[in-house]
């Protein structure tokens, strides 16, 4: 097929979507990729195929290592979420909410999605349940501006705080697979049943998951309540302080920088 026809076929496919169900449909990618392996592998990624979440976080990561995606960055996975319209949740942000924090992370944290506040700033984890975050996360010496990244399973707001839908996660899950493949963090932190439910691939409850590390990918990943839960529920605090002080640990095992740092400020 020529680019034109290619362009025709799309829109009509487009025009389809909008007219059957309001926003763009996944669909088996059908685009002639132009512009060398590297293009190639951008285009695939922000268009892909709908496949369940967990095969979309393989695909994501193994794109992300491998050849067509040697030159992907941090920069470029934001753009390709900002123009980003796989999903219904596209057409209903103000802005989309790629993650923010350092290259090479001590730690990842991971929420489920952007809230109010974060829709309409553009940041993650900036409201009530964010202010709370960066209290937990300096009580153990991390920091979004200095060894921390902080993203979110899906990248636009869920319409009124719900749970991602199965198939806003998978629409999403590729970009945050690259997010993880680029950032090589040391440890990551899932706040919340959905976080820790989508990279464990699990159905157990926030409850069972939490208080001891799994593994994504061969990295450590540790699952604890969601801010918003402890806002809600006092009584939660205690057992995500245990989780905290067990990432503190892990971290203090791997980095002697980090542990030098959690040393100096012990009463
Ligand atoms: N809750 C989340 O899970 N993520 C945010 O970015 C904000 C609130």
């Amino acid at each position: 097929m020529t680019t034109e026809l290619t362009l025709i076929a799309d829109f009509l496919e487009l025009a389809g979507d909008y007219l059957d169900r309001g926003y763009r449909r996944e669909r088996q990618n059908t685009v002639i990729l132009e512009g060398g392996p590297e293009l190639a592998g951008r285009v695939e990624l922000t268009r892909s195929p709908n496949l369940a979440g967990d095969q979309e976080f393989t695909r994501g990561a193994e794109l992300a290592r491998g050849q067509e995606l040697a030159g992907d960055s941090l920069e470029r996975v934001s753009s390709d979420i900002a123009a980003c319209s796989a999903c219904g949740l596209a057409a209903l942000r103000n802005r989309a909410v790629p993650g923010e924090g350092v290259q090479n992370p001590l730690a990842l944290v991971i929420g489920e999605g952007p809230g109010a506040d974060e829709d309409r700033e553009g940041r993650p984890f900036v409201g009530p349940a964010g202010q709370l975050l960066d209290l937990m996360l300096a009580s153990i010496k991390l920091f979004r501006d200095k060894n921390c990244f902080i993203a979110n399973v899906v990248k636009c707001r869920p319409p009124h705080n719900r749970d991602p839908l199965p198939e806003e996660s998978a629409a999403c899950a590729s970009f945050l697979a690259r997010q993880i493949a680029l950032l090589k963090p040391r440890a990551i932190l899932c706040v919340g049943r959905v976080a820790a439910q989508v990279l464990l691939k699990s159905s157990e409850g926030i409850g069972r998951l939490r208080g001891q590390f799994a593994e994504y990918q061969g990295i450590p990943l540790l699952p604890t309540y969601h801010p918003s839960a402890l806002l809600r529920d006092q009584s939660l605090k205690r057992p995500a302080w245990e989780d905290l002080k067990l990432l503190k640990e892990k971290l203090a095992g791997l980095d002697p920088v980090y542990a030098g740092e959690c040393r100096e400020t012990r009463p």
